[in-house]
């Protein structure tokens, strides 16, 4: 896990339209091998909600990201922007991977007693109803918003050096750090097709407002059914200690809730938020010449 990166700032740039120039590399990585030995309570100190937090994050991530590709996938045809039609197949390449290693942290995690196979079901069942129901513009809104929820989580990965420690275990780090680079690499892409299709403001900031309540309320379901399957929740004391933590971890500060609601801005983008910085340097740090995940790429080759 990589220390020396700390606090890098990010700045609020004027409303960029337009396609920008983006790197979206589709990395083949595996970290299965590393997560042999994970302890149950993986998360720093052993810390009890954050490793149900984690966990139940992991667990619907899989079949998020499936749902993603689809309703990106769905209007590729659409797109007529040589450089947005290649940020595409980057953005398809990124989360399949990104699916596959949850699945595979998720199977060790089944393991450990966490019902994240339950929730993965229950996830895949939501998504494909949604699917049935809705039409493929009101999906592809659902992944946009989506995206500005990983790309906060992402930034704030990136940029607080507390926040990195938070998952505890050196494997678990890893995965959530390669997760969120990418997830910085490639948060403007659904947001563009979105647009690059025609879909209407009113829409995108609909579904958001949806989004942001059915998300956190859906979140913290899901941990709170993972607690209580967990012995340790009974022991006395031991919630109250955990909960006085994680309210005061980074993703409890008021400035994350801000940024999620600043999508509902007119003339919201993404690239709002200048993390170009930010990205470089993680790049550099995880699959630069001497970065330290190479030994996680399949192909062993440095894929900065
Ligand atoms: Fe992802
Ligand atoms: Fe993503």
């Amino acid at each position: 896990m990589p220390t020396t990166p700390t606090q890098v700032p990010t700045t609020q740039v004027p409303t960029t339209q337009g396609t920008s120039d983006r790197a979206v590399p589709t990395r083949r990585v595996s970290f299965e091998e590393s997560l042999t030995d994970l302890p149950r309570h993986f998360a720093a100190d052993s810390d009890l909600i954050l490793s149900h937090m984690f966990a139940s994050l992991s667990s619907v991530f899989p079949d998020g990201e499936d749902f993603f590709v689809r309703s990106v996938r769905h209007f590729r045809d659409r797109v007529t922007d040589p450089e947005l039609k290649r940020q595409v197949a980057g953005f398809i390449g990124q989360e399949s991977i990104h699916g596959r290693e949850h699945r595979a942290f998720n199977d060790r995690l089944d393991q450990l007693g966490y019902p994240t196979k339950r929730a993965e079901r229950m996830t895949r069942w939501g998504l494909a109803t949604r699917e049935r129901l809705m039409t493929p513009t009101s999906n592809l809104a659902v992944t946009a918003a989506l995206e500005h929820f990983t790309a906060t989580l992402a930034e704030l990965a990136l940029s607080d050096e507390v926040a990195r420690t938070l998952p505890g275990d050196p494997a678990v780090r890893d995965l959530f750090l390669w997760h969120a680079l990418e997830e910085s690499e490639h948060k403007a892409v659904a947001f563009d097709v979105y647009r690059a299709v025609g879909g209407s403001e009113r829409t995108r900031v609909f579904t958001m407002k949806g989004m942001r309540i059915g998300f956190i309320v859906g979140m913290t379901v899901q941990v709170v059914l993972s607690l209580l399957g967990d012995r340790s929740t009974y022991r006395p004391g031991a919630l109250r200690q955990s909960w006085n933590r994680f309210r005061r971890t980074p993703m409890m500060r008021r400035e994350v809730w801000d940024q999620l609601r600043d999508y509902d801005r007119a003339d919201f983008h993404p690239d709002d938020r200048d993390t170009t910085g930010l990205v470089d340097l993680w790049r550099d740090e995880l699959f630069g010449a001497d970065g330290t995940l190479n030994d996680k790429l399949v192909d062993g080759t440095p894929a900065a």
